[in-house]
């Protein structure tokens, strides 16, 4: 794939993004493309990987799961049986609450890339008594939300719920 990019006339001259026949420069799609790879590889495997240990510890979940997964039928019906046999729509698979949950669970106990996650405030801002000046990097602390009782209560949030 990217051989056949390479191949096609790409325009690399500066050009004004606004316009509406603004084309990709081969850098962009370049630099797009790692970060796709990069961002998108290991936050998607270590998520699957979360998800199976839970899995294996909750059979329960993985029975409910199956449910719902059997009950949806693989296609929408714009697409032939040949071609569903494997794998399902995509707007079929995102009819699935409670996989939905099971994922949104997965993700409040082992969130990934963490470090990724961080804000700058418009305005100089309080929040719960802490002054955060206007333009400041903030790293959000990603786990004290994950796991507040407050939040999250009465349930015991160390405890994996789905
Ligand atoms: C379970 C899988 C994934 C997790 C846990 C995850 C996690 C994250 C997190 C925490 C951020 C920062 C969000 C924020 O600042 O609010 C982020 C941003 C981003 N992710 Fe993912 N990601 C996942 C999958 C992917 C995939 C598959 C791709 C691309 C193929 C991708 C591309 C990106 C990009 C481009 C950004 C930057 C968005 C922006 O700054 O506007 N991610 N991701």
């Amino acid at each position: 794939m990217l051989q056949v990019m390479a191949e096609e006339p790409i325009n690399d001259e500066m050009q004004d993004s606004s316009k509406a026949n603004y084309q990709l420069t081969r850098e962009e799609i370049i630099s797009n493309i790692l970060i796709f790879m990069v961002a998108g590889y290991e936050t998607t495997s270590t998520a699957l990987a979360y998800a199976t240990y839970e899995l294996a510890r909750h059979p329960e979940v993985l029975q409910k799961l199956q449910t719902e997964i059997d009950q949806l039928p693989l296609s929408n019906g714009d697409r032939s049986d040949e071609e569903t046999k494997e794998y399902p729509d995509y707007d079929v698979v995102a009819q699935m609450p409670y996989m939905d949950m099971f994922v949104s669970e997965v993700l409040r106990m082992y969130p990934i890339a963490n470090v990724a996650v961080q804000r700058s405030a418009f305005e100089d801002t309080i929040i719960q008594g802490i002054k955060i000046e206007k333009g400041t990097l903030v790293h959000a602390d990603v786990y004290s939300v994950h796991y507040d009782r407050d939040l999250w209560g009465p349930e015991d949030p160390n405890q994996f719920h789905c």
